[in-house]
């Protein structure tokens, strides 16, 4: 039953009934109708001010009249205070009708199909080839990764674009140095570390002697012009990151359903270029050509260089264009950093000048940086902090404390794993996404705080206490979950679906994370102060059924952004 929409058609029709027509329709009164802060001012409350133009009266009096007029079989008492008329739903019918209806959609309930038909691209993790994966690229991969969940589980179909960035001088100078100073063994033993080395060196070696740089040039023009050996030799420094990556990837995780990266759109900008110039929006300058924003306050976005090389943005028009042609998509979302927000802000301008409508369906989803127990971003000491590394260290840590609290524990090693990982996820996706974050071991794995591990414990909590319980035979009795313990539990399990549309409407996935944290604490709460295994059996029955909806609800939570749930711990 969807109590706030049956009480705003009652409480339509008792403003019928005492004032006469009014126009607003049920879906505005229950738009309107609030979720007072504190249970003891009512379940609901509709705030009378707003009629007060209408019906020419003071909000108190609307109040008042409107008390008597509203009446429903669930609604244990309302009462008119200061304007707004508050509602008390009865506690048992209130408990019995929230968690039927999560009973009955089981693992699908928080979610719906409002998105059938429609497909989300996100645009996600986005790595730089022949680059470490470090800690700086953890939000991006997870929140791309939970909206991904979030959206898929509200019947969109998504496509996880990992837009590599595959494309641009560098890899020249990769090559060349190379094929100056590297081997295969070398490069294959040592991965992208290898790389790495090859890369610094060539840029040492080139301020020395300036000619290397040619050498660089003449390498990326051979990528460029498709020859043999040097496409072979960079799909093959391709391979080796994504290797690399692959493995952090399956800790984590995530997935994606195309890895079209920059040179993806090698063939692919001329449409772009040809576009731009028919439609008069390409100037030249200084021998570029550019696409000039400055009515829009924004510097102009570099199309061409004067060498006629293309750029990121160049790839990124491309991209959005197949995307759409591809995928049609009803929204394009690109999970990142906030340091493009500018980039970003010009693609989408320069969409809408070309005449594309759809452009307002794309949205930078930017997100603030990681820095690492108080040094910034990935480095600390001029040290980089690989994710790899960090999830390792972070299931060592885990594997410590769980050999410390739980020594016969079956699984350690899968739960070390979970929990570990989990804590890193769930730090990252804790606070509202445009915040920076600043990662602290103690903070993390704390199992008290408002951490993944805290909540994970309280799924496992469930767990156990529903293995010890076994079977209950009594039907449950739903006024053994009056207490506004049990209570504060059914109410956060009401609002789970609401708080998946919101997280969708902000692509925000914190919003998800701190409402696992709100539900475990309101039930480590119920937990210490009511005993779940009542003598009265349909007390029982209906306590165990509050835990067992719970630990469903924290699962599902869980795993919408990326995390685990053992059922042990
Ligand atoms: N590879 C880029 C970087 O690391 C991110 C790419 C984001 N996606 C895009 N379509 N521009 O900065």
């Amino acid at each position: 039953m969807d109590f706030r929409m049956s009480i705003a058609e009652d409480i339509v029709s008792a403003l019928q009934q005492v004032y006469g027509e009014t126009g607003l329709s049920a879906g505005d009164v229950a738009s309107a109708i609030e979720i007072p802060p504190d249970t003891a001012m009512g379940d609901y409350a509709f705030p009378c001010f707003r009629l007060a133009k209408t019906l020419r009266k003071a909000p108190p009096m609307i109040a008042e009249s409107l008390k008597e007029a509203v009446s429903a079989p669930f609604l244990a008492k309302v009462e008119a205070v200061k304007g707004y008329l508050n509602f008390y739903i009865d506690r048992a019918v209130y408990a019995r009708e929230v968690l039927s209806r999560a009973q009955k959609e089981g693992e699908r309930y928080g979610g719906d199909d409002s998105g059938k038909g429609k497909t989300i691209c996100i645009d996600y993790s986005s790595i730089n080839i022949a680059k470490r994966f470090h800690i700086g690229h953890l939000s991006t991969t997870m929140i791309g990764n939970a909206l991904y969940k979030l959206y898929s589980f509200c019947g969109y179909r998504c496509v996880g674009i990992n837009h590599l960035g595959d494309w641009g001088t560098q890899f020249g100078k990769m090559l060349a140095a190379y094929k100056l100073w590297g081997s295969r063994e070398e490069v294959e033993k040592g991965g992208v570390d290898a790389l790495v080395k090859l890369y610094v060196k060539f840029d040492q070696e080139s301020e020395k002697d300036e000619s290397l740089l040619d050498l660089g040039r003449a390498w990326f023009k051979k990528i460029e012009d498709g020859d043999q050996e040097a496409l072979e030799t960079f799909e093959w420094f391709k391979r080796i990151t994504l290797d690399d990556v692959a493995k952090v990837y399956d800790l984590l995780g995530v997935k994606f359903d195309s890895y079209a990266g920059e040179s993806f759109y090698n063939d692919k900008m001329g449409r772009v270029v040809d576009e731009l110039k028919a439609k008069n929006l390409l100037v030249e300058s200084q021998g570029a050509y550019v696409v000039d924003l400055e009515e829009y306050n924004m510097p102009p976005c570099i199309i061409l260089k004067k060498d006629g090389a293309t750029l990121y943005a160049t790839r990124d028009l491309a991209a959005a264009l197949y995307r759409m042609d591809t995928y049609h998509f009803e929204k394009c979302l690109y999970v990142v950093a906030y340091q493009q927000d500018l980039h970003f802000r010009q693609l989408f301008k320069v969409l809408e000048l070309m005449g594309y409508d759809w452009a307002r369906k794309c949205e930078h989803v930017s997100f603030g940086m990681v820095s690492y127990e108080g040094a910034t971003l990935a480095t600390r000491k001029g040290h980089v902090v690989y994710l790899e590394d960090l999830l390792n260290k972070a299931i060592e840590k885990a594997r410590g404390i769980i050999e410390e609290k739980s020594p016969n524990l079956e699984n350690k090693d899968e739960v070390a794993r979970q929990v570990g990982v989990g804590a890193v996820v769930f730090f990252d996706l804790y606070n509202n996404r445009i915040k920076d974050i600043d990662f602290w071991w103690d903070r993390a794995l704390n199992f008290d705080g408002e951490t993944g591990p805290y909540v994970q414990y309280t799924h496992a909590r469930c767990c156990s206490v529903l293995r010890k319980a076994g079977e209950c035979p009594s039907q449950p009795n739903f006024e053994g979950l009056a207490d506004p313990e049990a209570q504060n539990v059914v109410r956060l399990i009401e609002q789970f679906p609401d708080i998946i549309q919101d997280s969708l409407e902000r692509n925000e996935p914190s919003l998800v994370t701190r409402f696992s944290v709100d539900l475990a604490q309101a039930y480590n709460k119920f937990y210490y102060e009511r005993r779940i295994l009542d003598d009265d059996m349909g007390v029982r029955a209906a306590r165990l059924l509050l835990t067992d909806m719970t630990r469903q609800t924290i699962k599902t939570a869980l795993a919408l952004i990326g995390i685990e749930s053992p059922e042990k711990m």
